[in-house]
C-alpha cells in the first residue's frame, strides 16, 4: 500500500461564499478522510484553493460592476476563512490567479502543444462588434426553443432545463451591449477526447468497476458509451491564464484546463515551503490520488484531466474518484440566486464554537449516493439526541463518576479479552468504513461505541457497586475512561474541536 496520499478537493469557484451543500459533499467528509489517513501514519497532502478563472467570476463581477480582481480578491478570503473556521485542515489553500499557477499551467499547456496533442480548429463564434469581444455562452440570451422563455442562456434554459448552444437561441442577443451578435471565425486548440477512449476505458471501465462508486463509474460510462469529441482547451476571453503562444491574443486556457492544473500547482507552493518533492506526489507509483467531487464534476476528474495528464505523459490517474450527490435545504434544491442556503461564514459567526456540530451533522446527511435533505429540525435532533443525549452523556458520566469516587484520577486496571475487542472492533470499524468512503456508516459505528459505553455503565452500575464491591467499580470505571478516550480519539477525523478539548481533558496524546 502507498504511504502517501495526494488528497484533492475540488476547487470552489471565487464567485460567491460556500455553503452547506458544498460542505456535505466535497470539503467535510474530504477533511475526514485527510484527518484519518494521517492519523493512520500516512504522508498526507490535502490540496485545494480558490477557482478563480472563468465565466461565473466576470458575471459576478460584472453584475456588481467591479473588477474579475476585485470579486476573487473578496471570496477567496472569505472562503478561506470559512474553510479553516470550520476545521478544514487542508495542507494548502491556495489561488488559481497565483503566478506560480499561471506558470504551472502554461507550462502544462506547452508541454502538450510541442507533443502535438491539440488540434487547431477555426470555428464561428458570435462576437460582439461594440465591446469587441467574442461572447462566452453565457454572456448571449435569447429565446429558448424548446419553451420560449425568453431569458435563455447560449448554454442552458433554466426555465426548462434543456442544454441549449447559442446558435439554438431565436433572437440572440449579447449581454455585454444588447445588440444583436454577429458571427465570427475564431482558432482555438482542442484535445481530441475520442483519441483517449480506449485508455479510459481500460482503466475506468474495466480497471475501476468494483472500487469506484455506482455514481462516478456509471457517468463515465455513459459519457464512453456515447463517444468522446474533441474539445477546445482555449477560449476567447480576457479573463483566465494567457495562452502561451505567439498569435494567441485575448486567448485564454480553459477555465477546466488550468483549474485542475491548480491542484498540481498548489501542491508545488506546498512542497517549496516544507522540503518536500512535488513529484513524490504526483509522478510516482508510491502515491495514492484521490479526488473529492460533488457530481457535476465527474466528467472534468474522470475524463478530461486524465486525458490531460495522459497527453503530458508524467502524472499518475488517481486511484478514486469519490463523488457526491447534491444536498437540498429543507426539500428545496440550494441556490444562490434565490439566496436558499445556509452559508458556512454565517454559520460560524451565528453559532460560534459549534463548528462540530454542523460537521456532525451534515455528515449524517452527506449525499454519498443519492440526493439528500438538511433540514433545522433535523440539525436539531441530532444535536440533541444523538451528540448530547448520546455522546457527551457518555463522556459526562465518566467524567462525573471518576471525580466523584475517584478524585478525578482513573483508577488502574487493564482490559479483559472482550472489552478490548469491543474498542477494537469500533476502530476497525471506522477505518473500514472510511477507507471504502462510507462516511455515514463510519460515523454510525463511531456513535455505536458511545452508545455501547452507555449500555456499559447501565449495566455494571459502578454507582451501586462502590458500596459493596469497590474492586468492581474501580474496574468498570477504568474500562468506561478507556472507552472515552477511545472515543476521544476516534472521534478526531469528524469532530476534531470537540476531539482536542475531550483529549485535554482525559490528559492523553491523539
Ligand atoms: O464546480 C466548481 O465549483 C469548480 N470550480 C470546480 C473546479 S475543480 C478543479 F478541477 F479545479
Ligand atoms: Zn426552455
Amino acid at each position: 500500500m502507498s504511504n502517501k496520499k495526494l488528497i484533492t478537493a475540488a476547487l470552489p469557484y471565487a464567485n460567491g461564499p460556500v455553503h452547506i451543500g458544498h460542505l456535505a459533499g466535497v470539503y467535510i467528509p474530504a477533511d475526514v478522510y485527510a484527518r484519518f489517513q494521517r492519523r493512520s501514519g500516512k504522508d498526507v497532502a490535502f490540496i485545494c484553493g480558490s477557482d478563480e478563472h472563468g465565466i461565473p467570476i466576470t458575471i459576478r463581477a460584472k453584475k456588481e460592476g467591479v473588477t474579475p480582481q476585485d470579486i476573487v480578491d473578496k471570496y477567496h478570503e472569505i472562503i478561506k476563512k470559512s474553510f479553516s473556521d470550520l476545521g478544514i485542515s487542508f495542507d494548502e489553500y491556495s489561488r488559481t490567479t497565483s503566478q506560480n499557477h499561471r506558470e504551472t499551467s502554461q507550462d502544462f499547456f506547452k508541454v502538450l502543444y510541442e507533443k502535438e496533442k491539440f488540434t487547431e480548429e477555426v470555428s464561428e463564434q458570435y462576437f460582439d462588434e461594440q465591446a469587441n469581444e467574442f461572447l462566452a455562452d453565457r454572456y448571449i440570451v435569447g429565446t429558448c426553443p424548446n419553451c420560449g422563455n425568453e431569458n435563455a442562456y447560449g448554454d442552458q434554459c433554466e426555465k426548462c432545463g434543456s442544454t441549449l448552444s447559442p446558435s439554438e437561441l431565436i433572437n440572440p442577443k449579447s449581454m455585454l451591449s444588447g445588440n444583436v451578435p454577429i458571427k465570427k471565425d475564431t482558432k482555438n486548440w482542442y484535445l481530441p477526447l475520442n483519441e483517449y477512449e480506449d485508455f479510459l476505458n481500460e482503466w475506468i471501465i474495466e480497471g475501476h468497476k468494483d472500487d469506484w462508486k455506482p455514481n462516478v463509474y456509471g457517468q463515465v460510462k455513459s459519457w464512453l458509451t456515447d463517444g468522446l469529441k474533441p474539445r477546445a482547451m482555449t477560449r476567447d476571453l480576457n479573463w483566465g491564464v494567457p495562452v502561451p503562444l505567439p498569435n494567441a491574443e485575448g486567448k485564454v486556457l480553459y477555465v477546466w484546463f488550468d483549474a485542475p492544473i491548480g491542484y498540481i500547482s498548489f501542491t508545488k507552493e506546498w512542497a517549496e515551503k516544507n522540503g518536500k518533492d512535488w513529484k513524490d506526489y504526483w509522478q510516482s507509483e508510491e502515491s495514492d490520488l484521490v479526488h473529492f467531487i460533488g457530481k457535476d464534476n465527474i466528467v472534468f476528474h474522470c475524463i478530461i484531466f486524465p486525458a490531460m495528464m495522459k497527453a503530458h505523459g508524467d502524472f499518475i490517474m488517481p486511484k478514486n474518484v469519490p463523488a457526491f450527490e447534491f444536498l437540498n435545504l429543507e426539500n428545496d434544491k440550494i441556490s444562490t440566486s434565490r439566496n436558499w442556503a445556509v452559508w458556512a461564514h454565517e454559520y460560524v459567526e451565528e453559532f460560534p464554537g459549534q463548528q462540530d456540530v454542523l460537521r456532525y451533522a451534515l455528515l449524517s446527511s452527506a449525499p454519498e449516493t443519492k440526493d439528500n435533505n438538511f433540514t433545522w429540525k433535523d440539525f436539531q435532533t441530532k444535536n440533541n439526541s444523538e451528540l448530547v443525549g448520546i455522546f457527551g452523556n457518555f463522556i459526562n458520566r465518566v467524567a462525573v463518576l471518576i471525580h466523584k469516587y475517584y478524585a478525578g484520577i482513573v483508577p488502574q486496571g487493564d482490559l479483559n479479552a472482550s472489552e478490548l475487542h469491543e474498542i477494537n472492533k469500533s476502530a476497525k470499524e471506522i477505518s473500514g468504513f472510511l477507507e471504502n468512503y462510507e462516511f455515514r456508516n463510519s460515523l454510525t459505528a463511531l456513535m455505536n461505541l458511545a452508545r455501547f459505553g452507555n449500555q456499559y455503565l447501565q449495566a455494571e452500575e459502578p454507582w451501586k457497586t462502590i458500596k459493596d464491591n469497590p474492586e468492581k467499580a474501580a474496574h468498570s470505571l477504568f474500562v468506561a475512561a478507556q472507552i472515552a478516550v477511545a472515543l476521544a480519539q476516534l472521534c478526531e477525523p469528524f469532530m476534531p474541536f470537540s476531539s482536542q478539548k475531550l483529549l485535554n481533558m482525559f490528559n492523553v496524546q491523539k
